[in-house]
């Protein structure tokens, strides 16, 4: 038995950058507020394997695709021997050529759906044009989008148990290799690396690297980017800026029914136990303007959301009591709301950024530190 460079440095970087990526890119998934962080790494995801599927071609052997083992035969026993040691494979056993290539696929189909999810749902990134035609259907965009980083993630887990078997009951060295480029075989087969390829690789460690640090870094790039763009309502309406921006900041109309407006115009009297009324015209003006921009009207997700947790009862008029708010901001302590920085749920403009020109977006939203 004799040890043989198999894995160049590319091969076992990128492996890792990969490793890394899905992981964190998985895990911000889970969390709205990191949804930039969570597409960054999707993406750089893509970049790292681009980069795999063109070294697929010009690699040195055993990276390139023509090395892989498709045998169906060799695969058959390769799986059903766990306790056996089989074939000797200098390159990627049967079961791992298919996991990759089933991997490339799939984490393209995954990053593809997620950015027609990115683009309809948040309105933001290369596909955000597509936002004002098919928002209706974002939530079938994300659901096809979350199958397929699923399958990418049962793939994962059944390669990782795979290796695993590999290292500790087959006792195989291929995980190991991963780490060190040598695998030991019966004869010595060392791989050669030219120059033009230790270069490519280079580059696709650097641009990997770089294009994730793009991706977060870079503020407005169209990867990232949101399309919405700010309203001033002191030009779109002036009424509805200066009366009711007047006690408190100026809420969206957008986070409102239509019916929810109607019975709070109705009843500026008695408005959360402050007098808000005002002369007829003006009253019907600013209920024109929120009619027409409310949440009915809008494509924004939020304004989707909270019609959708009205149902019937679409005539609360307190965005705050709304259940899909509640439900947004229920992992928030009380106390943050009672703070000196924050004062009142209503105070929307605490917490998050520009919401008075009418965004919401979750790379504007600031928890304010609160003291003592
Ligand atoms: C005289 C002061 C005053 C004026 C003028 C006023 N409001 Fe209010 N508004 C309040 C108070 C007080 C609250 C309760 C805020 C809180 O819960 O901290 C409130 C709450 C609200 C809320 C609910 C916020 C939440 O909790 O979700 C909305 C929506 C609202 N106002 C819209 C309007 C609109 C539209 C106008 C203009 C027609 C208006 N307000 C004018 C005092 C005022
Ligand atoms: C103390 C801080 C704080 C205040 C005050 C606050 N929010 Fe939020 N809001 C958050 C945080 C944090 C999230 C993100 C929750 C998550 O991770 O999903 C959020 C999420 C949201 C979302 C969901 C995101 C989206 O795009 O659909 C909406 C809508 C929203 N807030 C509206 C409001 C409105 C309207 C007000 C005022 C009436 C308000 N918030 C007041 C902290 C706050």
């Amino acid at each position: 038995m004799t040890k043989s460079y198999i894995w160049p440095v590319a091969n076992r970087v990128s492996h890792v950058l990969l490793m890394v990526f899905f992981t964190l890119s998985y895990i911000l998934a889970d969390f709205d507020r990191y949804l930039s962080l969570h597409v960054a790494f999707g993406l750089a995801l893509g970049v790292v394997f681009l980069f795999r599927i063109v070294w697929g071609f010009i690699g040195p052997k055993h990276s390139k695709f023509k090395d892989f083992n498709f045998n169906l035969y060799d695969l058959k026993n390769y799986l059903f021997s766990i306790f056996v040691k089989t074939k000797e494979y200098a390159g990627h056993n049967p079961a791992s050529s298919y996991a990759i290539v089933a991997m490339i696929v799939v984490a393209f189909l995954t990053i593809v759906s997620g950015l027609f999810a990115y683009g309809i749902e948040e309105n933001r990134g290369v596909l955000s044009f597509l936002h004002q035609s098919f928002f209706r259907d974002m939530e079938v965009f994300e659901d096809i989008h979350e199958f397929f980083a699923n399958l990418f993630l049962a793939i994962i887990v059944l390669h990782v148990a795979g290796s695993l078997v590999d290292r500790f009951i087959k006792k195989s060295d291929a995980i190991d290799s991963m780490i060190s480029g040598y695998k030991v075989l019966s004869s010595k087969v060392d791989i050669k690396v030219n120059l033009a390829q230790k270069l490519f690789g280079i580059i696709w460690i650097v641009v990997s690297l770089f294009s994730l640090y793009y991706l977060i870094f870079t503020k407005g790039n169209i990867f990232i980017a949101s399309s919405y763009v700010k309203q001033d309502y002191t030009v779109l309406h002036k009424d509805f800026s200066e009366e009711c921006g007047s006690c408190h900041i100026t809420y969206p109309p957008y986070l409102l029914s239509k019916n929810s407006w109607i019975s709070m115009m109705k009843n500026l009297e008695n408005h959360f136990d402050d007098d808000a009324s005002l002369d007829e015209v003006t009253n019907q003006s600013i209920l024109s303007f929120l009619m027409h921009n409310s949440a009915e009207n809008s494509t924004h997700k939020s304004a989707l959301k909270i019609l959708k947790s009205l149902k019937d009862n679409n005539s609360t008029i307190a965005i705050t009591k709304t259940p899909y708010w509640r439900k947004k901001h229920d992992e928030i302590e009380k106390s943050v709301f009672a703070s000196n920085e924050v004062k009142s749920r209503a105070n929307c403009k605490a917490c998050h950024e520009n919401i008075e020109n009418g965004l919401l977006e979750y790379d504007l939203i600031n928890i304010p530190d609160i003291k003592g």
